[in-house]
């Protein structure tokens, strides 16, 4: 998809198969291209208000047919909300589903009326947000649904200078990162098994110079001493393995972000196997490791000055013969040692000893992401990602991120008090911490493994995916993509 901006001086002579207007609600005094555009067709946006049919709130939109001789095909309302109160993600989002639906194939998309106070991030998040709706998947389908007819956008109402040109590029660079997120989460566990999240690891590294690929077997994970990630795969005839992928657009020496993802290609729960509704669900419990690869394709794409290391930590969790059993006691890399009291607690088994791993690295900071707990989802449902860090300044860079992406996160507490919860008298520490407070124990667990480094935690059991219809979100690429921009401060 192409994007401009385009700054248009005369409607009337404008040419587009479809012009977005947004509206705000209850406008008595239409300004700019919404009065321009009023005018010409004859005052029809003026009548649709007054009918009361469509006031300009948040989420409504209608299409208006203009007669010839106007080259404006399709003229398309979407209301903003009250002034001042415009969520601008919303917006962009019902502006990419609407284009979407219309089949248009090109489209000018006016910004007045947004009362943006950022042009430059406008940019990027208008941009994401259509390319984002344009998501089908069809890769398992015998009858391919219809190709995105949406070729050209052109944005009107932004000064065109370099920032913002390069913001409509930041944008796609994005977008393309969610896409794949979204399109390996929704992949059928037989397909994305943990060899087939190495080989996108590896065609990632081929796509871009600045990313070199580095896969670790189990053999060599053994002399490691990997023994909580490789409990995990024990149960399975699928082969684990850790995937990094270093992505150097920084200064040499520059210290590291780190990004960990889980990478459960899917969870059966193990011997304390999961129930059956809902379990082909736990195919997306890779989609930590999904958002890792997402997120490494944007910062390459948009050539940030940063360095990143990517790790993700594949594995399936299967309940063979040889699988983990509940009481079994293995031992981390870290050296400590964990009683597995519920193998369906696999995640922080797997990230633990990947947050070991990433020490070598001498990363500046440590974000992980996971599907991590059920308990989140009852937390924070669909809306937030879980937050937890040991470093504030950390939290809030995050939270800010999530705000300005529309991606957000609510942080979670992490206080010594859940420690307790997992104690053990067989271990160092049990993998579960009983029935209150699900996703903090979880994040408690994690925080023992993370004690050299300022580290993040986010739990996206509810963000990744929707149940009905059931499709990934490519969430937290928005949020991690927006923090490394504003980290590399362009
Ligand atoms: N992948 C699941 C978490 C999950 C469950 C995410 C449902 C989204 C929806 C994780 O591995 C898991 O099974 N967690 C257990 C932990 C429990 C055994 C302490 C859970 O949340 O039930
Ligand atoms: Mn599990
Ligand atoms: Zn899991």
């Amino acid at each position: 998809m192409q994007f401009s901006i385009r700054q248009i001086h005369d409607f009337k002579t404008l040419a587009t198969d479809c012009l977005v207007l947004a509206v705000p609600e209850n406008s008595k005094r239409l300004q700019g291209a919404l009065a321009a555009v009023n005018t010409l067709s004859g005052h029809m946006i003026r009548h649709v208000i007054d009918s009361g049919d469509f006031s300009g709130k948040a989420g409504q939109h209608t299409t208006l047919y203009l007669p010839k001789p106007s080259k404006i095909a399709r003229l398309l309302l979407i209301g903003c909300g009250k002034a001042g109160e415009t969520d601008l993600q919303q917006w962009a989002r019902s502006a990419g589903q609407c284009l979407q639906r219309l089949k248009a194939r090109d489209a000018v998309v006016c910004t007045d009326g947004l009362a943006l106070d950022d042009a430059v991030s406008a940019a990027r998040q208008l941009t994401h947000a259509i390319v984002a709706a344009q998501y089908h998947y069809s890769r398992t389908l015998s009858h391919k649904p219809a190709k995105p007819t949406l070729r050209k956008v052109g944005l009107h109402g932004l000064d065109n200078n370099k920032a913002t040109r390069h913001a409509l590029q930041a944008g796609q660079s994005i977008a393309e990162g969610t896409h794949l997120a979204r399109e390996l989460g929704n992949l059928p566990g037989n397909i994305c098994t943990p060899s087939y999240l190495a080989s996108e690891a590896r065609k990632l590294a081929k796509q871009h110079k600045s990313l070199q690929c580095q896969v670790l077997n189990e053999s060599q994970m053994r002399k490691l001493g990997m023994g909580a990630l490789l409990s995990v795969s024990r149960g399975s005839d699928e082969p684990a393995c850790l995937i990094t992928l270093q992505y150097k657009g920084g200064k040499a020496g520059q210290k590291p972000i780190a990004l960990i993802g889980k990478g459960i290609t899917f969870d059966s729960g193990g011997i304390s196997l999961k129930p059956g509704a809902k379990m082909d669900e736990m195919k997306y419990d890779m989609c930590g490791a999904a958002s890792v690869l997402g997120t490494l394709h944007a910062a390459a794409a948009m050539k940030l000055p940063l360095n990143i290391v990517g790790i993700v930590a594949a594995s399936e969790n299967m309940p063979n013969g040889r699988a983990t059993k509940p009481g079994d006691i293995i031992t981390s890399m870290s050296g400590k040692t964990i009683e597995v009291l519920n193998t369906d607690a696999e995640g922080r088994l797997v990230l633990c000893d990947a947050l070991t791993y990433v020490g070598r690295y001498k990363p500046d900071v440590v974000i992980d992401i996971a599907t991590l707990t059920g308990a989140c989802v009852v937390a924070l449902g669909e809306h937030a990602s879980g937050l937890f860090s040991n470093d504030d300044a950390l939290a809030d860079d995050l939270l800010q991120a999530g705000t300005q992406s529309g991606d957000r996160a609510w942080r979670m507490p992490l206080w010594d008090d859940y420690q307790k919860q997992l104690k053990s008298p067989f271990a160092d520490m049990a993998n579960i911490g009983g029935p209150g407070a699900g996703s903090v124990t979880a994040a408690c667990f994690l925080a023992r493994f993370a004690e050299d480094y300022t580290w993040a935690h986010l739990d996206i059991a509810g963000t990744a995916w929707k149940s009905a219809p059931k499709n990934a979100t490519g969430r937290p690429v928005g949020l991690l993509s927006q923090y490394l921009i504003n980290r590399a401060g362009v």
